[in-house]
């Protein structure tokens, strides 16, 4: 992988599929602007990035707060000068009923996936085409965009417009070299995954053991993915040798798609 010397910045840069990719893409060169608003496994990471020899600073930030997210930026600017790539994966995933949902509920996931990933986004590509450098944006969208789950719809419809966004800003901003493309992850082991099994399986009356081998079976390649199998992907993404992929959404889900 070529990342030598790119700067790229990682929300949800703690753990799961930002810290793992933030990992990966320092493993290869880059240097790493971790952030996220977990301020004890964000350091951690760090610590273990660079402990591995990797360059890396982090940042606390909440995604959906702007000034937060300037301050980041302008963190790792000081420390680093540019940024050329962003990797949102700062995300959410409330699950509640239609008929339960408060206006607040519905707002949670809402906010966080998809206004956080415009904030981020709209703040790193002023500061990409004020240098006048060519940038990747890598947004985390999900299976869920294109494969309905019941109790889940705020997570649905957020993913779903995490991928319209990564298309409309693959055309406002490919006339200043900014790329966009976003992934796709099916069932991944991580926090979120967790949580959500366990919930979804409540509402629907079962335990966590048996709604998860259930989910398993609905995956040909018959196992829940690792966040690694995401972050090499993504790790390509800011290799230049990927820069023509720009606009679509890339399912990895180990075989599992619409049905
Ligand atoms: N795990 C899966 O199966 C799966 C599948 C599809 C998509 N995704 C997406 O992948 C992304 C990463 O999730 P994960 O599975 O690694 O879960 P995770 O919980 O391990 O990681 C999410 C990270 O985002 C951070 N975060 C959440 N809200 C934030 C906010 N407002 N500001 C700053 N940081 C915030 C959390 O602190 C955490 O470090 C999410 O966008 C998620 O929706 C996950």
């Amino acid at each position: 992988m070529r990342l030598q010397d790119k700067v790229i910045m990682v929300t949800g840069g703690a753990k799961g599929i930002g810290g793992a990719t933030a990992k990966i893409c320092a493993s290869y060169g880059a240097k790493v602007i971790a952030v996220d608003y977990n301020e004890a496994r964000v350091k951690q990471n760090v610590d273990e990035i660079i402990a591995a020899g990797g360059d890396a600073i982090w940042a606390v930030a909440d995604v959906t707060k702007r000034d937060q997210i300037i301050a980041a930026i302008n963190k790792g600017l000081e420390k680093y000068g540019r940024i050329d790539g962003l990797f949102n994966a700062a995300g959410v995933d409330r699950i509640c009923s239609i008929l339960d949902m408060s206006d607040d509920e519905y707002d949670y996931n809402m906010n966080i996936n998809v206004k956080g990933t415009f904030i981020c986004s709209a703040e790193v590509a002023k500061v990409m085409i004020e240098n006048g450098n060519k940038g990747r944006i890598v947004n985390t969208s999900s299976i869920a965009a294109v494969r309905e789950e019941a109790h889940n719809m705020t997570y649905c419809v957020s993913k779903a417009a995490v991928s319209m966004m990564t298309r409309v800003m693959a055309l406002e901003w490919a006339p200043y070299n900014i790329t966009t493309v976003a992934v796709q992850p099916g069932n991944i082991e991580t926090d979120i995954l967790r949580e959500s099994f366990t919930n979804r399986g409540k509402a629907e009356g079962k335990d966590v053991k048996e709604f998860y081998t259930e989910m398993e079976a609905t995956i040909p390649m018959g196992y829940i993915g690792r966040p690694e199998e995401i972050g090499e992907f993504v790790a390509f993404l800011f290799d230049d040798r990927s820069a023509y992929i720009n606009g679509n959404s890339i399912l990895m889900a180990g075989g599992k798609i619409m049905a």
